[in-house]
């Protein structure tokens, strides 16, 4: 087979990526496959390529638009999108990011690209609002800005250059944000005991859980994420069982546990940085549908908690329903849970519990709130 080059392999994926393939998924398989022949420095652009071109594919499009006439067929745009963002974003010299795009592109079309991609390198970009700038959909971009101001600004920009989270001491690879989750998990409890992980897949925070717990139990609604659990607990946290249930109706008696997490499904939009595509496909009108799930599941996790066990709850996401309305509503609920502050001084108060922002500690975007069962 023909080894493909960086820039072919990069087009190929966003190409599927448009099409609906998750932007991490989609990498890690091309890279195992198509970018098997490619050195470690290659595999690094071709995920810069691929992620920052679908990250900022509105500020792309804006710059490439006055260009276009007709509709291109998605290997032109994939390329022409490509090539863009070295031009714009990357600082690429123009006449490598023209001639090496040219060079991954189907010979009908590299006339076309190479016209345009040089037009492009002589553009000063004019921004008609930050929102195409900074390249996020107006509602998320009004979102965070309603609701943080200039921290929400901050916030999102900060979200184009994530961090790279690094391997803890065991080899798995999480962000700092997660394992502040699971220092106060650990520091509430400083004693353990049963503990169930609600939501567990794909198993990041179960297996960071402090030694005092014994065998940890995690939970996942959906089979085949876990399966992977399985795998990830078999090899980082042994001793974990894996069961498959959905944590709104969860097969464990009522107050029998002496901690329960709900790492929540939530709108992930702390996490926009380490999801690359997932601005384009969060809908706004699914925040209202996390909410009661949250909700939900909280209440669930206090029915299986024993007096004076503890539960935490914590979302990647930092818009207000999923953090202050649902923990203000769920505390409002349940009179016999004590409010727990939390330790570490990352977190900004948030109600009764805290937040961590994007821009912070260029971490993902976390909210956490705690409570004792009394
Ligand atoms: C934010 S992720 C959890 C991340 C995980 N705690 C970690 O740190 O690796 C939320 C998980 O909850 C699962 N989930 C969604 N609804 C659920 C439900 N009703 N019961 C149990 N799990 C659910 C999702 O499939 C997803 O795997």
């Amino acid at each position: 087979m023909k080894k493909l080059t960086s820039r072919q392999v990069a087009v190929q994926a966003l190409i599927e990526i448009e099409e609906g393939a998750r932007a991490n998924d989609i990498l890690a398989s091309s890279l195992a496959s198509t970018g098997e022949g490619l050195s470690a420095r290659d595999r690094g652009f071709v995920t810069e390529l691929v992620q920052g071109t679908t990250r900022m594919r509105r500020a792309i499009d804006h710059v490439l638009q006055p260009f276009l006439r007709r509709k291109l067929d998605p290997d032109v745009r994939a390329a022409l999108r490509m090539g863009t963002h070295q031009l714009i974003h990357l600082g690429t010299p123009p006449h490598a990011a023209v001639n090496d795009t040219v060079a991954a592109t189907a010979k009908r079309a590299t006339g076309l690209v190479n016209a345009v991609l040089r037009k492009v390198s002589s553009v000063h970009p004019e921004w008609p609002n930050e929102a195409t700038r900074y390249s996020y959909p107006d509602w998320i971009w009004d979102l965070f800005v309603n609701t943080w101001g200039q921290d929400g600004r901050a916030s999102l920009i900060a979200m184009n250059s994530p961090e790279r989270p690094s391997p803890r001491p065991d080899g798995y690879i999480q962000g700092r944000a997660s394992r502040w989750v699971i220092d106060e998990v650990d520091n509430a409890s400083p004693e353990g005991g049963s503990i169930v992980d609600l939501c567990a897949a794909p198993g990041g925070k179960t297996t960071a859980l402090g030694a005092q717990w014994i065998s940890p139990v995690a939970n996942e609604i959906d089979r085949s994420r876990a399966e992977n659990l399985l795998g990830v607990v078999s090899r980082f946290r042994p001793g974990t069982a894996v069961v498959i249930s959905d944590g709104t109706s969860a097969p464990f008696r009522d107050g029998s546990l002496d901690a329960v997490l709900v790492d929540a499904p939530c709108s992930g939009l702390g996490a926009l940085g380490r999801r690359s595509d997932a601005r384009w496909h969060i809908s706004e009108a699914a925040i209202n549908r996390l909410v009661s799930t949250q909700t939900a599941l909280l209440d669930e996790a206090f029915r299986m908690l024993r007096p004076g066990g503890v539960l935490s709850y914590s979302v990647c996401t930092v818009t207000r329903q999923e953090t202050i309305e649902v923990s203000e509503g769920f505390g409002a609920s349940h009179r016999e849970l004590l409010n727990l502050a939390l330790e570490g001084s990352h977190w900004r108060p948030l109600s009764q519990g805290g937040v961590v922002l994007p821009h912070d500690f260029g971490t993902d975007g976390m909210a956490m709130f705690q409570w004792k069962r009394q």
